[in-house]
């Protein structure tokens, strides 16, 4: 690994992102399907072939290009599981602008810090967007982030629900009409996608053209055994690192037809992913193990009553999956005839670093099994560093070498990358996560070794919800912590100290709940909010997130060396407040 973080594929080639997933297969095979878009509504749903997925995409670029967007401009896309956001991401690609997607789930000001973060001059949405019925009012949202954005000259909206909307001359436009491909260096970053770190401030991961793409279209074709014919579903949303490599990029470059989801796993009940499945013949389908573990609970008579003889191939992302889900994937949903791929991966990768391939290597259910091809894992000593040969070892997993979808850079600010990833262990990749590698050589993710929190796959600052909770006026301090959650992986736990001067009321914690709703976005909705007298520190006043980790997992037969606190009577304190929540 470079210590600089210079990573290089294809160097001095030039390509067009778009080109390769769009033109190519306009020309090859124009009648295939690109896109299947299944509506919120189950009535709802389009089919977009090749050929008309080259028109829109080429009439969105022209328009980007009449509001004066550029190779290397950034435009942000805050959209929601619509056909216009894959033509949008593919009419940046097209341009050579970079694009920042915004999960459609953020608030209007985690909205706000990306879109100023990323320097975008356009922004992309929506009029509404809607989700398990429930309407999300996307160009309110934007319209309270731009408040704040003084760089944004211009917003497109689209009518995806076609309500009235408030409607600002001269920077929302309408759209219209056709344009030529921008030859990019292998190099050129093709977007951008922020994630939350350890520190408050959410970092931009910046993934380039060339690399990015052969890293998303051969694991995409490996791991998901994919040939042409199939349909591929993955139901992610594109507001997330899986949506751009599985729903966009990766399917797209291989030719082949990638289902758009737009709606939740349970709506209009729990059945929805068995009969879109029917429904378009879907042979992969790549989802989170949360989903898994929210469908199980209604019983296996969903599943058993559709016909999903077209599957093959079954994955899932995000988080470790229990043994008990993975079972039930395999038994209920795959019918013991389809593979099972545990795809462990992150925003930061571009594409799978650990996956079973289907057929060519054998499951345990919990572990993402073995490297992909070029893959160099290894586990280290997290206080020494250095590598932990031979097998049955855990430690810190770190990756040896670069590979081609690797991130390139932290959007302005490169150091974040050194300091994040490369610094703490000198030549290696930091991945963030602990791993175990067992006797026989699989790997088994043990979970995030900094303050992240992993809640329905979706990684979370601690820091950042922390942040959010002390805006609250009576908020002194916080500390956010995970605990063991049965569906969502981890939930929520928050410790919140008040001033002296505050009169807690009856409606303090929903005032923090929805502080934390408002600042980041329902996503970030804490589970529990207890507000304590004091946290625990050690002398030096660093806050003992291991105590508070245990006491929010109600584990508190063994805390472990507490000397170092400077107050032991706090724990005690903490301890029977807690109580009262379980
Ligand atoms: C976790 C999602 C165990 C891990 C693609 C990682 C997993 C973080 C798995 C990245 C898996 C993802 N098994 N853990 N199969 N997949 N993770 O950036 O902690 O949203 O570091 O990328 O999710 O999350 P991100």
């Amino acid at each position: 690994m470079h210590p600089d973080g210079h990573v290089s594929w294809f160097l001095n080639g030039k390509l067009n992102v778009c080109e390769n997933c769009v033109d190519r297969w306009a020309e090859e095979t124009p009648d295939r399907i690109a896109l299947i878009w299944e509506g919120d509504d189950p009535s709802h749903s389009k089919r977009i072939t090749y050929r008309d997925l080259h028109t829109q995409v080429c009439k969105f670029a022209n328009m980007l290009k009449r509001l004066g967007v550029r190779k290397h401009d950034t435009v942000g896309i805050y959209m929601p599981m619509i056909p216009e956001t894959v033509y949008a991401m593919l009419a940046c690609a097209r341009l050579g602008a970079i694009h920042s997607v915004v999960f459609a789930g953020f608030s209007s000001h985690s909205l706000r810090d990306r879109l100023d973060d990323a320097h975008c001059k356009v922004v992309i949405t929506a009029d509404q967007g809607v989700r398990g019925g429930k309407v999300i009012p996307l160009k309110s949202v934007m319209d309270e982030a731009l408040k704040e954005c003084p760089l944004v000259e211009k917003c497109i909206v689209f009518k995806h629900q076609g309500h009235d909307i408030d409607w600002t001359e001269g920077r929302d436009e309408a759209m219209r009409p056709y344009c030529p491909l921008e030859p990019m260096d292998n190099e050129d970053l093709l977007f951008m996608l922020y994630t939350s770190g350890s520190t408050g401030k959410p970092k931009g991961i910046a993934h380039s053209s060339a690399g990015y793409l052969l890293y998303a279209a051969m694991t995409h074709k490996y791991v998901f055994d994919y040939h042409p014919g199939d349909v591929h579903a993955c139901v992610a949303d594109v507001g997330w690192i899986t949506g751009h490599s599985y729903v966009v990029y990766g399917p797209l470059c291989n030719g082949a037809t990638t289902v758009l989801f737009e709606s939740v796993p349970t709506y209009p009940d729990p059945a929805r992913y068995w009969h879109m499945i029917e429904k378009h013949g879907i042979s992969q389908f790549y989802t989170a193990p949360t989903a898994i573990r929210a469908l199980m609970v209604h019983g296996d008579e969903w599943v058993s009553k559709h016909d999903l003889s077209s599957l093959r191939v079954l994955g899932t992302v995000g988080e470790p999956i229990n043994p008990e889900a993975w079972r039930w994937y395999y038994e209920v949903v795959g019918r013991k005839r389809c593979d099972i791929v545990d795809t462990y991966w992150q925003t930061e990768t571009g594409g799978h670093l650990l996956t079973p391939l289907p057929g060519a290597i054998r499951c345990k259910p919990g572990s993402a099994t073995r490297p992909f091809f070029g893959v160099e894992p290894v586990v280290l000593d997290s206080k020494t560093g250095q590598p932990l040969e031979g097998d049955d070892v855990s430690g810190v997993l770190c990756i040896k070498k670069p590979w081609p979808g690797m991130m390139r850079t932290v959007y302005g600010d490169h150091e974040r990358l050194l300091n994040v990833y490369l610094r703490p262990y000198k030549g290696f990749y930091h991945t963030g996560d602990g791993a175990v590698r067992d006797k026989d050589g699989y790997y088994w993710i043990t979970g995030r070794v900094d303050d992240t929190i992993n809640v329905s796959g979706h990684r979370l600052g601690s820091a950042e919800i922390e942040h959010a909770l002390v805006q609250h006026p009576g908020c002194a301090e916080a500390a956010v912590v995970g605990f063991p959650h049965s569906v969502k992986g981890a939930g929520l736990f928050c410790y919140v100290t008040m001033n002296n001067e505050y009169e807690v009321n009856e409606g303090t914690v929903n005032e923090l709940r929805d502080i934390v709703r408002k600042e980041i976005g329902p996503i970030a909705t804490p589970d529990h909010i207890l507000i304590v007298p004091a946290l625990p520190k050690t002398r030096s006043g660093k806050i003992m997130r291991r105590l508070l980790r245990k006491i929010a997992s109600n584990d508190t037969g063994s805390l472990g060396d507490v000397s170092t606190l400077a107050d032991q009577q706090v724990v005690s304190d903490l301890i029977n407040a807690a109580q009262k929540l379980f």
